[in-house]
Order: C-alpha cells, then structure tokens, then sequence
C-alpha cells in the first residue's frame, strides 16, 4: 500500500496505508459498504482463492477499509502490520496467547493495569499458562531473576499505570532476548503520548486501545514482529483474513484511523509537559502534606498523581466536582473498586496512604491558567475535607 520511507510521523497519520482511488483520484479512503467483490476473470478468482495474488474475495474475509487502518496504527510506532480489536485488553491477550502456551511461564510487571493483571493471575493461571510478577519494575536484576527455562515472554506497560512512569522498555527487551524469551510493551497509555520506535527499543509485540487515542471505546489493535506466531485465537467466521473470527466493527476502525490522524498534531507538542512540571511544583507547594508518586521527570506528560494524606481520595474528588475539576483516585481503569491500587500498595504506601491518590489528566493543548485554578481547587477541596 502507499507509503513512503521519507515521511514523517504526521504524514504516515494521514496517509499510511491508502492509495488515491484510481477512478476518481480521491484521497481519502471510502469506508467500504459491500460485501463481494468483482473478479476481473476466472484466473483472478483462482489466483484470489488459491492467495497466490493479494486482493479482496469476500468482505467477511477481509475489508479494504480496515486494511488501511490497520497499517496506521502499525505506523503509529514503526512496525509493519497490525490487526484491530475490539479492545486494549484483547489486543494483549491476543498477543501473550500467541507467544505462551500452556506449559510455558512468563513475567510481568506488577505496575500494570488491573485488569491485564488479573487477566494474567486468573484466566492464564486456569489455561496453564504460570506468570511470575516482578514488584520493582525499575530493577533490571529483579527482571532477570524472575526468568526460567520456560519463560516465553516478559510483558509491562510503556508506561506503568497508576505510577506513570516512563520504563526503560529497551533493556528489558534485552533481558527478553538474553533469555531468548519475547518481549511485549502494552502502549495503551503511553500510544497518545510518546513515539515508541518499536525496531530500535527491540519489543516484539505491542498493544493498544482507541478510547485512549480518542476514538471510542470499543477498538483496539496489536502488532506482532514479523516472522513471530500470529495464529487466530478462535477459528470461526474467519474475518481479517481468517485471523481474527467475529464481525468487526468498521465504523469504530475508522474512528481509529481519525483518532491516529489527530495525534499527529498532539504528540508534536512539549507543551503538556512544561505545564506538567509545573503543575507538579505548584501542586506540592500548594497542598500540605501532598506527596508526587512516580519519578519527576521520567513521567508521562500531560499525567501526575499525588497522596494527600489525611483527605481521603473519593472525598477530595467529589469537592474537586463542586469547583469544577474533574480528577480521578488512583487508576480510572479500576474506577468503581473499593480496594486501593495494587501498585501503590507495593511501592510501600498503607492502605489509608493509597487511598488518599489522586491522579489528574490534562491534554497538550492545555492552558496554564486551567492548570493553575486546578491547583487552587485541590487545595480549597483539601482545607474542606481535612478535619481542621
Ligand atoms: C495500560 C492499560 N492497558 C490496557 C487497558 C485496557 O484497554 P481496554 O479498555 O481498551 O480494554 C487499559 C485501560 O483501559 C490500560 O490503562
């Protein structure tokens, strides 16, 4: 498909993966409403058939509209192909079953979303499938302790969630292929925010999710590095050339497409994080007591979480709702559980300390005065919830 080696990231946002419609010379790529094709002649149909000439057969089988996308999201982050869907959360488990099997262990670092974690401690425990979790991400030597005979994979976020730290993924890539193990980073959070060069860094496989790019909930993609087992998890209807069985949804996949385009313009700026640091900066000076979890530069720019001992996370965010911010305690992903988050238990905090994170989000084209009367809301919601 069209592309080209001399373009840069906003272009290959734009244009990867489609071709102007020879008829018409248009641009941009149609969404495609049909399901059959027509052959040129018998001997296409044959070499169709027989994929001995690459083209379309039958729209259960493969959508043009998709195709596109999918090279998209692959030039997100350097890789060649990926394959849509319907969530991050699939979009890894698509990739970890491919790479581990039942018999085969892996590690995982504890730092990661709660959901993929208890992927990993419950549904892949009852396929077979052992995962040792290493508590210190930052620690190489705890990495490669963790490793045995028959470790396939080592898996961790770009960008440790709720830390939100930036991982040193390239090393740990390294581990990975010392052992001769794979290496897969989940970019979920980390996709809207920083190029991850997935060649130099050495990862193998990566996912991520479209409601974290801005399209809606409900897509997700993975990449596999080429030449490594990319076998369909369910044999069935046999859509996206047989490797992904379910219809899938295009309209969602284009809102992928559209969401890719936008960061473009997103991930050009540094704006978010010199805004970041200050808010960081104004924030503990501003709040007594108020504490930064994760590194203070090292860190996802446009993010920043804090412990305000003695507020009580819930109760600061409901007065923050009153002043008009919007914050969340802890991860948003594991909004609506009581228990506080695994990851800041295991960085040492109590369960009275965890429960007191709050964890604000903002865009690149963020305004330092929003940012400021942010400040100022945390710290009148704080003095109003703070027994005096
Ligand atoms: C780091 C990370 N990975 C995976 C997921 C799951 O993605 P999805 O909600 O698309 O399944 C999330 C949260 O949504 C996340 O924050």
């Amino acid at each position: 498909m069209a592309d080209n080696p001399d373009w840069k990231f906003e272009t290959k946002q734009i244009h990867t993966g489609a071709a102007p419609d020879p008829v018409t010379n248009a641009r941009a790529t149609p969404i495609y409403q049909t399901t059959s094709y027509v052959f040129n002649n018998a001997e296409h149909a044959q070499n169709l058939f027989a994929l001995a000439e690459f083209g379309n057969i039958y729209t259960r089988i493969q959508n043009p509209t998709q195709a596109v996308v999918e090279e998209r999201v692959a030039a997100l982050e350097g890789g060649t192909g990926a394959l849509l869907l319907a969530s991050g959360q699939s979009a890894s488990t698509f990739a970890v079953l491919n790479i581990a099997q039942a018999g085969d262990h892996f590690v995982a670092s504890s730092s990661i979303y709660g959901g993929t974690y208890n992927l990993f401690k419950y549904t892949l425990a009852k396929l077979g499938i052992e995962v040792t979790f290493v508590e210190n991400q930052d620690d190489l030597d705890e990495w490669r302790r963790a490793i045995r005979p028959n470790t396939k994979l080592l898996f961790a976020e770009t960008i440790g969630n709720p830390k939100i730290n930036v991982l040193d993924i390239s090393s740990i890539a390294d581990i990975a292929h010392e052992a001769g193990a794979l290496f897969h980073t989940d970019a979920v959070q980390a996709a809207a925010h920083l190029p991850i060069d997935v060649r130099a860094l050495g990862v193998d496989a990566l996912s991520v999710s479209g409601h974290k790019l801005g399209a809606p909930k409900g897509s997700g993609a993975v990449f596999v590095r080429a030449g490594l087992p990319f076998e369909p998890l369910l044999h069935g209807g046999g859509q996206e050339r047989g490797r992904r069985s379910g219809t899938e949804n295009v309209a969602w996949a284009v809102a992928l497409a559209a969401a890719c385009g936008e960061l473009a313009a997103e991930r050009r700026t540094e704006r978010g994080t010199e805004r970041g640091a200050d808010f960081i900066e104004r924030v503990l000076s501003t709040v007594p007591g108020s504490r930064l979890t994760g590194h203070r530069t090292q860190r996802l720019p446009g993010h920043a979480s804090f412990i305000v001992p003695g507020a009580g996370g819930e109760t600061v965010l409901l007065e923050l709702e009153r002043r008009g911010v919007i914050a969340s305690s802890g991860s948003a992903c594991a909004a609506g559980r009581t228990e506080p988050s695994h990851v800041l238990t295991a960085l040492g905090l109590t369960t009275d300390e965890a429960s007191a994170a709050l964890r604000f989000t903002w865009t690149a084209d963020v305004a330092a005065a929003e940012l400021e009367a942010s400040v100022t809301a945390l710290a009148a919601a704080v003095h109003a919830v703070r027994p005096q």
